[in-house]
């Protein structure tokens, strides 16, 4: 943690650094040859310049600056700058807060994960004020609301995200399996799977990967888990602490039997990127992961190229399968010194356009509901169709209830279950101490 944040110092640092000496632009070297150079020139004193602040995830930052070049060739006079920021939400907040309680103005535009408007909603204007009326309707009203606060539209809907099961499908074959339908039959195939491949010769090989690291990833995978056994959401809507019940504490003792068995020792350590390393190298059987893996295993270089597909995930004994609804969203910050273009700018990468090149190109979910039927986007990514319940159903983290306390929240909720998962507690002593920490935090009752 520690290390972490002395990260995001450094990375304002070098921002701070990059935007003083003017090196920050894509164009940083003069043309030594007296031919015209390619690069966009430098920004001169009368550009305005516009800083988008921006995950790297995937391809997420290749898809973020191509978007804000088109948006360059068609404004001239505006100078789009895509700030790469921290992969762990956590983190990446950690940054984001740092520039708020400076009120600074460096960053224009925030890239705001689904469960932060609530928390960090005084920090972004209404984009209302700004136009975004005429488009709104075009997105899933449900994420509309979420990033609704008290009647502001804090943030126009970007991409959406919901927890999907990687599988292989010549290893079901392989072995003569069909997609587990259940938690424990997960289990007991992959601890088939990963045991013949390793007969086989492939010592690497493990069952299945997740992310289990200590971080709001971690709060994705057990939500889905207990929200799959009927444990609830950890607060449920209504602002009632819900995580002390005997379905939740039975999935996350399952979970916990999950590691150094079909999953590796260090799962408990592991990220998007990570459980995607191992997936993508050939050497898993399952990965729990979001959509943005799909296009990238598809790529000529990934080991699964054409042996793979995606599934919902698995449901606990007492319940139905359920994703963790994820996502991001653009934001502009209320400290912006040119809150009009940057508000134009957010509205522009998250155009119709914009989100049809990042779902064909990085299976980044719209939130565009008509580009659900856009034949380009269903044959780049046809579980956008196949799976759309999925999409439209995902359960969403108790961010509006506990708003504005959610990171405190998710985070005592991530630090018990990897407790758990790494075999210092129960489930059952876990949960009965963070039910009165969730006390403390929010001042909700005890269901
Ligand atoms: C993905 C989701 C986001 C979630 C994060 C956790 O980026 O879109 O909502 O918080 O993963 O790691």
């Amino acid at each position: 943690m520690k290390k972490r944040t002395w990260l995001s110092m450094l990375l304002v640092l070098v921002l701070m650094f990059s935007l003083l000496a003017g090196c920050g632009s894509p164009a940083e070297e003069p043309a030594e040859t007296g031919e015209p150079s390619e690069e966009p020139a430098e920004p001169s004193e009368e550009d305005v310049v516009i800083t988008v602040a921006a995950g790297a995830v995937g391809q997420e930052l290749e898809l973020t600056q191509m978007a804000a070049q088109m948006y360059m060739d068609d404004n001239p006079g505006v100078v789009v700058e895509v700030l790469d920021t921290p992969d762990l939400a956590q983190d990446r907040l950690g940054l984001y807060l740092q520039f708020f309680e400076a009120q600074s103005s460096e960053v224009d535009v925030y890239q705001i994960d689904v469960i932060w408007p609530g928390d960090l909603e005084e920090h972004f204007v209404d984009l209302y004020e700004y136009g975004a009326e005429a488009v709104v309707g075009e997105h899933f009203p449900a994420i509309v609301e979420n990033n609704t606060v008290d009647g502001r539209l804090v943030a126009i809907p970007w991409f959406t995200d919901a927890g999907l099961l990687y599988y292989r499908t010549d290893l079901l074959e392989k072995y003569d399996l069909d997609p587990p339908e259940t938690w424990e039959e997960l289990a007991q195939q992959a601890q088939v799977i990963q045991q013949g491949e390793r007969d086989e010769g492939n010592q690497d090989f493990v069952g299945f990967v997740w992310q289990g690291d200590a971080y709001e990833g971690l709060t994705c995978n057990a939500l889905e888990w207990i929200a799959s056994n009927e444990g609830g959401t950890i607060i449920s809507p209504e602002g009632i602490i819900t995580i002390n019940n005997e379905n939740a504490v039975e999935m996350i003792d399952m979970a916990a039997t999950w590691v150094g068995t079909i999953s590796p020792e260090g799962v408990t350590g592991m990220a998007e990127e990570d459980a995607r390393a191992i997936w993508q190298g050939g050497n898993a059987a399952f990965m729990r992961n979001w959509p943005y893996a799909y296009s990238l295993g598809q790529e000529d270089d990934s080991a699964v190229k054409d042996r793979f597909d995606v599934s919902p995930l698995p449901a606990g004994a007492n319940g139905e399968p359920a994703a963790t609804l994820g996502g991001w969203q653009l934001a502009v910050s209320r400290y912006s010194e040119n809150p009009e273009i940057a508000a134009d700018v957010a509205l522009f990468m998250a155009s119709y356009d914009m989100q049809k090149m990042r779902a064909v190109d990085g299976s980044l979910n719209p939130t565009i509901m008509d580009l659900y039927e856009d034949d380009d986007v269903l044959e780049a990514a046809p579980f956008f169709g196949s799976l759309y319940d999925v999409f439209t159903n995902a359960v969403a983290r108790p961010s509006t209830a506990s708003a504005p306390n959610y990171n405190a929240v998710s985070t005592a909720f991530f630090r018990a279950v990897h407790d758990v998962l790494n075999g210092n507690l129960d489930a059952a002593t876990a949960f009965e101490e963070l039910e009165l920490d969730l006390q403390d935090i929010t001042g909700f009752d005890i269901e």
